[in-house]
């Protein structure tokens, strides 16, 4: 080929006069810096090299990470993964290889991806989200082999590529897509769940867990300092206080699931205490006073029961009882006492939410991501929870990476709030700094959930 040819190929002649033009017509004070910006977005949109490897959660256990490339730059992603609660949750891929890592290593989904998605993905347009998880999807033969059984049970659900490594990529793409139309990930994520403004979330922060570990300096402590001691302040997984009293806590706090299960049935009936769960809870009550957040912060429980509602501002009960006990849960949420959240009852699962919405068993979603499988699904749900007017908070996952994705999901989807561990552990720590960068960026335009955290 000659230079002529090649030039006229290319149209090359054509794209460096625009873009001089471009700078002159700017009246830039860097032309040459400017011209290669405008270059670098005449480059075509494609992701151009996928590659994943083993790396470590916050809990020591293997998870996937991914790198995508474009002819832009390179993305990152990593995924979370909690206690898996069983067969209605989109699969993890483990190796299963006792003498490594307990038999929880990835490789084989790091393989899948530096393989078989790799394959299929190459040359794909980054910010056409919806078309990448789809071509994901048709990849994993588990989803087609056992057709309309799993619109019911996702049992099988991504089990041959694996959820783990689908939506490392998923994540890695949303990103990618974002820098591909130049605007921030929230705005992305906004875009493409199709809703307008973006909303700064009311973080769930946890104070009190059950664990233990290292202690920090948040105003909780010193009233767990002067009443538990120094040892009352070792953290937990998610970094929740995990004192003698939490762990008391907690213990109570099952007790008292069984006795509002008891009251509601009454024929079986028999009180439990309440000390201990009173306890825990004026020790948050008094901490939020010495800070001087008097009224202005409401309280939040993974589990619960109605007796404490009463004399504590409670505001979210999540997973008040077994996840199969869809019974117990509505009886729970038709009391109107609070926001009652569905975690391992409905591990975002599309066909338990409809089931959910249309008993009217509870009113708000735990939106884990790894549960799901891919970002578009994961807005799918968002919309479906949004539009029965349930609450929908967005979930870290106790084993957490020090990716902050779900802090721009959040603000993207306007969740209006989010769960994120308490602000002391660097993973947990990613989500809530995300959040701050947001709204340095977002300036006069951030809009906070405020009052309105249940439907922005
Ligand atoms: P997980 O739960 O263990 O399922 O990730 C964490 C949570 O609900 O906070």
């Amino acid at each position: 080929m000659s230079v002529q040819e090649y030039l006229d190929k290319h149209m090359l002649a054509r794209k460096i006069e625009d873009a001089v033009n471009a700078a002159v017509r700017a009246k830039t004070t860097d032309p040459v810096l400017f011209i290669s910006n405008h270059m670098k977005k005449a480059v075509p949109s494609a992701i151009t090299k996928i590659k994943a490897r083993q790396i470590l959660d916050s809990r020591g256990i293997p998870t996937v990470e991914v790198d995508l490339y474009t002819n832009k730059g390179m993305y990152r992603a990593s995924v979370p993964s909690g206690v898996p609660c069983g067969m209605y949750e989109a699969v993890e891929v483990r190796d299963g290889e006792k003498g490594k890592y307990l038999g929880k290593g990835v490789s084989k989904a790091v393989k899948n991806v530096n393989e078989k998605i790799s394959e299929a993905l190459i040359g794909m347009d980054p910010s056409l989200q919806s078309q990448i998880d789809q071509t994901m999807m048709d990849l994993d033969k588990t989803e087609n082999k056992a057709g309309s059984f799993l619109a019911i049970a996702r049992n099988n659900l991504y089990a041959e590529i694996g959820a783990n490594a689908m939506l490392a990529v998923s994540i890695a793409a949303c990103k990618a897509g974002a820098a591909e139309k130049d605007v921030p990930l929230y705005q992305h994520i906004a875009d493409l769940s199709g809703k307008g403004d973006p909303v700064l979330p009311i973080p769930a922060i946890t104070v009190l867990s059950g664990g233990r570990h290292a202690g920090n300096n948040l105003a909780a402590q010193s009233v767990i300092v002067d009443k538990h001691g120094s040892c009352g302040c070792n953290v937990g997984e998610d970094g929740g206080f995990a004192s003698n009293v939490s762990r008391t806590l907690l213990l109570s706090v099952c007790l008292l699931l069984e006795k509002l299960q008891r009251s509601i049935l009454p024929s079986k009936a028999s009180l439990w205490p309440l000390l201990s769960i009173s306890e825990g809870l004026d020790l948050v009550k008094e901490a939020i006073d010495r800070a001087g957040y008097k009224g202005r912060i409401k309280l939040a429980v993974d589990v619960g029961a109605t007796e404490f509602c009463i004399d504590y501002p409670i505001a979210s009960i999540e997973q008040p009882f077994d996840k199969d006990d869809w019974e117990h849960t509505k009886l729970l949420s038709n009391l109107g006492i609070c926001q009652v959240v569905g975690d391992d009852l409905l591990m975002s699962n599309p066909k338990r939410i409809e089931k959910a919405i249309k008993e009217g068993t509870c009113n708000a979603l735990l939106l884990k991501i790894s549960q799901v499988g891919t970002v578009t699904e994961a807005i799918e749900v968002v919309k479906q929870a949004k539009d029965a007017q349930w609450g929908v908070i967005v979930s870290h996952r106790s084993g957490e990476t020090e990716d902050s994705f779900i802090a721009d999901l959040a603000v993207g989807l306007a969740t209006g709030q989010i769960k994120a561990g308490a602000p002391c552990r660097g993973e947990r720590l990613a989500k809530y700094n995300q959040l701050l960068r947001i709204e340095e960026e977002l300036g006069d335009q951030a809009v906070y959930a405020r009052e309105n955290w249940r439907m922005p």
